[in-house]
């Protein structure tokens, strides 16, 4: 993998230094970076990710997503989504509002569980509560395809992760935690790459700034390829020679917490094109 090979420029390059502090505060200081990284690009621009800075890449883009070859799997779970359970009921009667206007508050620390909730958990949950069997996180047929769906109808919402009591702050300091850590063998960080070097270009390609990464998934790479938000993490845990965790365990589930809440005020688009 192309990536791989030149992974080891990165090694050199310091982790950032800064102080620890609330959310909003780390909200500011990887605002701040990506300040310096680009200027000039506006942060709603950031949701474009590796395209921002190409006119080529965004007008292709465009292009694909004025017909999107994988509508068909959105479709699909559409068909889930609206298909009754052997009770009669239907995932909209799980969710507040038919599940319209509700991911971008996803995930939520539960005070009862004392654990974070991601989106696509609720989505198992509603299964279970219905006798139904639940879907493996990681089967792009199944949970990708509903989740695709599912989350299309908060479409154009605006990410609003809430971090207030004490017991959801320490989930959102493990997930930071994740993302400042080196791990696998090329020793390095989420933060190595999105946060210091967040909006640079690493050989042809520019590297996304972690700010916007987190408000249009599932993506479909190719065009066909459906990852969702935590498949794509593994990708890159993998990409630096770490094994990932599971899709669905505790420290994705925590990552996921702390890597929404930095998307604050960004609007959710599922799903997109990504190369
Ligand atoms: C060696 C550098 C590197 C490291 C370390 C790394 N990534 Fe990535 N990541 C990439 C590249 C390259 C891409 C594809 C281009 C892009 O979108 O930035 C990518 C893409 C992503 C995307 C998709 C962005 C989009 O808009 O489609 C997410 C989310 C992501 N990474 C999260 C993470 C997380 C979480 C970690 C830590 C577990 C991590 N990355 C570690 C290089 C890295």
């Amino acid at each position: 993998m192309r990536l791989l090979l030149h992974i080891a420029t990165l090694l050199f390059v310091t982790t950032h230094t800064y102080a620890w502090g609330t959310p909003e505060d780390d909200k500011a200081m990887f605002l701040s970076t990506f300040a310096v990284n680009i200027p000039d690009v506006p942060v709603s621009q950031y949701v474009h990710g590796s395209m921002m800075l190409s006119e080529d890449a965004l007008s292709q883009y465009n292009s694909i997503m004025d017909f999107p070859p994988f509508q068909d799997v959105i479709d699909r779970g559409q068909t889930i989504w609206e298909t009754p359970f052997k009770n009669g009921n239907t995932f909209s009667d799980c969710f507040e509002n038919g599940g319209v206007d509700i991911a971008g508050r996803f995930p939520i620390y539960n005070e009862e569980q004392r654990r974070v909730i991601t989106f696509e958990m609720t989505l198992n949950f509603c299964l279970e509560q219905n006798g139904e069997m639940q879907m493996a996180y990681v089967d792009p047929e199944t949970m990708g395809a509903l989740s695709a769906y599912a989350r299309s109808l908060s479409d154009g919402m605006l990410m609003e992760i809430e971090v207030t009591s004490k017991p959801a702050t320490d989930k959102y300091e493990l997930g930071k935690s994740l993302y400042f850590r080196r791990i696998g063998q090329y020793n390095l960080a989420c933060a190595s790459c999105h946060l210091t070097n967040g909006g640079r270009y690493f050989r042809d390609e520019l590297l996304s700034p972690t700010i916007g990464q987190a408000v249009h998934f599932p993506v479909f790479r190719g065009g066909e390829r459906l990852y969702t938000l935590q498949m794509r993490y593994q990708r890159c845990m993998e990409a630096v020679g770490a094994v990932p965790f599971e899709s669905g365990s505790e420290e994705l589930n925590n990552l996921e917490y702390f890597h929404s809440y930095l998307s604050n005020g960004l609007p959710l688009q599922s799903s997109v094109y990504r190369r």
